[in-house]
């Protein structure tokens, strides 16, 4: 059809001046990441301001950092340069977050387009036409009706139980699993299985615990599940509202569930109305399909999912039956039109990837590293087990998995040059999430070689 005038926006976007100073741009970031290749210790030089800048920070946060991280604000796939002047290979990427990498060519692009748009922040009175075209993308790519952005994973969980809560009134009790993570607001910390995350913080929420699957046990631990929900079930006769359900740990330690398991568990749940919540925060984009809950075959049973992190705009979807009353659901920040634009920029870039399937590179490279990991088991016997985990979502356990020796080698890691974290509770596991879409076979090889380097100058500290 043809348009009386052309929007000012699709003007400036592909104005000559404008394409030419993106490709000026882009040539120079390019340019300059070139030199970054790989791990590099500190620069002496920038030392003593560095433990400076991490000393104010600390003072202002009133809290230390996990690591003596701050970075300079460009990296090179999996590579990144911190303020010190060292280059580290991230294989942790924020906590699942980075998982394009650093200084991605297609997302500098879109923070560039970002750029040159009308506002910072855009929220539920003003949005522009890429919230429409993300949520698109969104619903495409989950095949549930309805999405609702917002800025964290944390800000979607709530939002997700809001629904669910109007939905049950008066059900007011909640089920979760052992060791589960949901996030750190007054509601959400009653959730999270961790005593120290809600400690001096009021009972928000009633939660019940349901033990998780245990791979030893598949049949034992599905039925003590079950019976765990049914006691529950009969103690509180409807007062279930909903059950969140992480269907691969990530705090927890990586553990994954199985078809079998959470079909059972999730039968039972649809016949007490007691609604279906798939918490994908972490697991999103990393298991062998898009949504975990793919992965295991689920869609039937999905009320509501949550996801974030590697999104960037984190979401809530939801079935018909979910549908808010109006005035539950609203927010003055959605995301920034700069997580906005990548955020769809990713979408695409997983849709159309290589990463999904049984041949997809998320479970290849589960493969590459498992194999790695067991040759340094064998050279090194007592050294780690596992690997643990799922698709883009590795851990595995040092020696016998104590808590202050698995943080030690998780810091000794980082001084070495590679960037992890630990997950779980007894044993606490060292955690990856790496940046698989441009990851390379050597960059999982040198990683490795690290983890037997650091390993083996820990030994006599761990094996007691
Ligand atoms: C499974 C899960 N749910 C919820 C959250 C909370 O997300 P956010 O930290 O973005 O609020 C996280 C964060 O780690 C998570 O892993």
């Amino acid at each position: 059809m043809n348009h009386p005038f052309d929007l000012q926006i699709d003007l400036l976007l592909n104005d000559p001046r404008v394409v030419q100073a993106k490709k000026l741009i882009m040539e120079t970031v390019n340019e300059k990441q070139k030199y970054i290749t790989g791990i590099r210790p500190p620069d002496p030089a920038r030392k003593e301001n560095y433990e400076k800048v991490l000393a104010r920070f600390t003072e202002y946060r009133s809290l230390p950092l996990w690591y003596p991280y701050i970075g300079s604000g460009i990296g090179n796939g999996a590579l990144v340069e911190l303020l010190d002047g060292s280059v580290k290979y991230d294989f942790i990427s924020g906590i699942g977050v980075h998982f394009f990498g650093h200084s991605h060519p297609i997302l500098s692009e879109a923070n560039i387009d970002a750029a040159l748009s009308d506002i910072v922040m855009q929220g539920h009175l003003q949005q522009n036409g890429d919230c429409v075209q993300l949520s698109e993308l969104m619903i495409s790519a989950s095949q549930l009706p309805h999405c609702f952005l917002t800025t964290s994973g944390a800000m979607a969980l709530e939002n997700g139980l809001k629904l669910v809560f109007q939905k049950r009134f008066p059900a007011n009790r909640i089920f979760a699993f052992e060791h589960c993570f949901c996030g750190r607001t007054l509601a959400l910390a009653q959730i999270t299985d961790k005593a120290s995350f809600r400690d001096g913080l009021p009972a928000t929420l009633l939660v019940d615990y349901i033990p998780f699957f245990d791979p030893l046990h598949p049949k034992e631990s599905t039925q003590k599940a079950l019976e765990a929900i049914k006691t529950q079930l009969a103690r509180y006769p409807k007062a279930y509202a909903a059950m969140v359900l992480e269907l691969v740990q990530g705090e927890g330690g990586f553990n994954v569930g199985t078809t079998e398991f959470f079909r059972a568990i999730m039968e039972l749940l649809r016949e007490n109305q007691v609604a279906i919540l798939v918490d994908e925060v972490q697991s999103f984009g990393r298991t062998p399909q898009l949504f975990a809950f793919q992965h295991f075959g689920l869609e039937k049973y999905v009320d509501i999912c949550t996801i974030g992190k590697l999104s960037q705009v984190c979401a809530t979807f939801f079935t018909e039956e979910f549908k808010p009353k109006l005035g539950l659901l609203s927010q003055t920040f959605i995301s920034s039109t700069s997580s906005i634009r990548c955020s769809i920029a990713i979408l695409k870039m997983l849709m159309n990837s290589d990463l999904y399937g049984p041949q997809g590179k998320n479970n290849r490279f589960q493969i590459l590293f498992a194999n790695q990991l067991s040759e340094i088991a064998s050279r090194n016997p007592g050294y780690l087990s596992g690997p643990f985990g799922i698709g883009a979502m590795i851990a595995f356990t040092p020696f016998n998995g104590n808590a202050s020796v698995t943080t030690k080698i998780a810091h000794a890691l980082f001084e070495e040059g590679l960037i992890c974290f630990i997950a779980g509770n007894n044993p606490t596991r060292i955690r990856m999430l790496p940046p698989v879409p441009i990851l390379t076979e050597n960059d999982v090889i040198k990683a490795c070689s690290l983890i037997e380097i650091v390993l083996h100058k820990s030994k006599d500290l761990c094996i007691s």
